[in-house]
């Protein structure tokens, strides 16, 4: 299994691109179930969970050719196979964003539950909820989602809570049925609004997206289209938190402060200098950072994929932070990994209380999900001496050469295998 080796104490300087938006990408991938026309993307990122779901959309018939260094042609043309296996979808949660889709156009689907996730229980109810009011007959059998509909029927779906795959799966579904679909409680993240562009330049009828309510008008079928997946504001909002972390002076390039405007807010509150481009942001941070406390919550609030990178910096700003998270019930798994390179944390329940020290010290310490490798690789970066991470498979998932864009901000950053 490989790992990152990192040798702290260099401040990250220089200038790197940022990659499409993972996020983004998934459910725009889900789209070219839609249509039987072709489906023309710029701007993929190369990750493994990109792989895992083309992957699994050829499974279902789903034709896919790579086209120059970021472009993917997909064609729905051949679909013939509805179904979702375990075996695929336990590896990544985004696989249910298949289910809407496949009902849509299918008529049926057959989606496995995704089952358990380290940060929290995360259940698909209300992507069920919503297509049952659309007319679908559902049924969850030996760990499978079941679901049949002739034609669905528009509906208007108010989801309980926040949810952005949520969302992305009943709006896709809404484009092809019958009459007019509202959701309500819409999650207004920018990814969902890039899905609702790429939907609509394939022919679909949606008006509110990147408001809380989206209405959908269907329509009989959905025609081919070229879309560029927007940037990554998580990964951007990453290389702030290590730049900032390290006393460092970068410019991110082929990316955007549009969506970014909690995390460069907290930056600035930090003691960060930033300077907004139009493709590209440059941050300059302080001698030492200032603690921050933090709020996560749905778009355009703090967004929960940023909490542990901002944990990581908070470890050694001036002061004492409070951070609690909103989404998800275990997402503090990284505070025992930051713990063991000397940072003080304290948890109590959904709250982590950050007292900064002057410094961390290098240690082995192990990733648990995505979001939390990079909080360690930041840690790591900071820390005296040298920080091993383990199972960096998370940090494949979500962030495109990781090792080779911080080599090229002056870090010291080795996969070992
Ligand atoms: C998406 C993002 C993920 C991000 C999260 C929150 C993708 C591929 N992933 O995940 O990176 O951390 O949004 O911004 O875009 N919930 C239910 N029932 C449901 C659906 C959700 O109870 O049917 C709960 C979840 O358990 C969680 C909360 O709602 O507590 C929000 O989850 P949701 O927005 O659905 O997260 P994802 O879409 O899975």
């Amino acid at each position: 299994m490989d790992k990152l080796l990192i040798q702290g104490g260099q401040s990250l300087r220089g200038e790197v691109a940022i990659s499409g938006a993972k996020n983004a990408a998934l459910p725009i991938l889900c789209a070219s179930l839609l249509s039987a026309e072709p489906l023309n993307l710029t701007n993929v990122p190369h990750l493994n969970d990109i792989a895992t779901m083309l992957r699994l959309l050829g499974e279902m018939g789903v034709g896919v050719t790579m086209e120059g260094v970021d472009g993917l042609a997909l064609s729905g043309a051949g679909l013939n196979n509805p179904v979702a296996s375990y075996e695929r979808v336990k590896t990544m949660r985004a696989s249910i964003l298949v289910l809407g889709p496949l009902l849509a156009r299918c008529g049926e689907a057959k989606v496995s539950l995704p089952g358990g996730c380290a940060i929290g229980a995360r259940p698909v109810d209300q992507h069920i909820k919503g297509l049952q009011a659309m007319g679908a007959e559902v049924k969850v059998e030996h760990g499978y989602v079941h679901a049949r509909a002739q034609r669905l029927k528009g509906a208007r779906i108010c989801t309980d809570m926040v949810t952005v795959t949520g969302t992305e799966n009943l709006m896709m579904a809404a484009c092809l049925a019958e009459g007019e679909t509202i959701i309500e409680n819409a999650a207004r993240e920018p990814e969902v609004v890039d899905l609702a562009n790429c939907l609509v330049s394939m022919g679909a009828r949606i008006s509110g997206a990147g408001t809380d309510v989206i209405r959908i008008q269907g329509v009989d079928k959905l025609h081919g289209a070229t879309h560029a997946i927007m940037p990554d504001r998580i990964e951007t909002g990453t290389y702030l938190c290590a730049a900032a972390a390290t006393g460092g002076d970068v410019r991110l390039t082929r990316t955007s402060a549009a969506y970014l405007d909690a995390v460069v807010d907290k930056l600035m509150d930090a003691g960060c200098d930033i300077v907004i481009e139009r493709d590209a942001i440059r941050l300059k941070a302080p001698q030492r950072l200032k603690a921050v406390s933090l709020r996560t919550a749905p778009y355009p609030a703090f967004p929960t994929d940023m909490q542990a990178q901002f944990m990581a910096i908070n470890c050694v700003a001036e002061g004492v932070a409070t951070i609690r998270e909103t989404i998800f019930e275990n997402r503090f798994m990284h505070a025992n990994e930051l713990m063991r390179l000397g940072a003080d944390i304290q948890i109590e329940g959904s709250n982590a209380i950050v007292r900064g020290v002057p410094a961390l010290e290098g240690a082995a310490v192990m990733a648990t999900d995505l979001r939390a490798s990079a909080s360690l690789i930041i840690a790591g970066l900071v820390a005296q001496g040298e920080t091993l991470i383990d199972r960096i498979y998370h940090l494949d998932r979500g962030y495109e050469r990781i090792e080779e864009k911080l080599a090229r901000l002056g870090a010291s950053v080795k996969r070992v295998h």
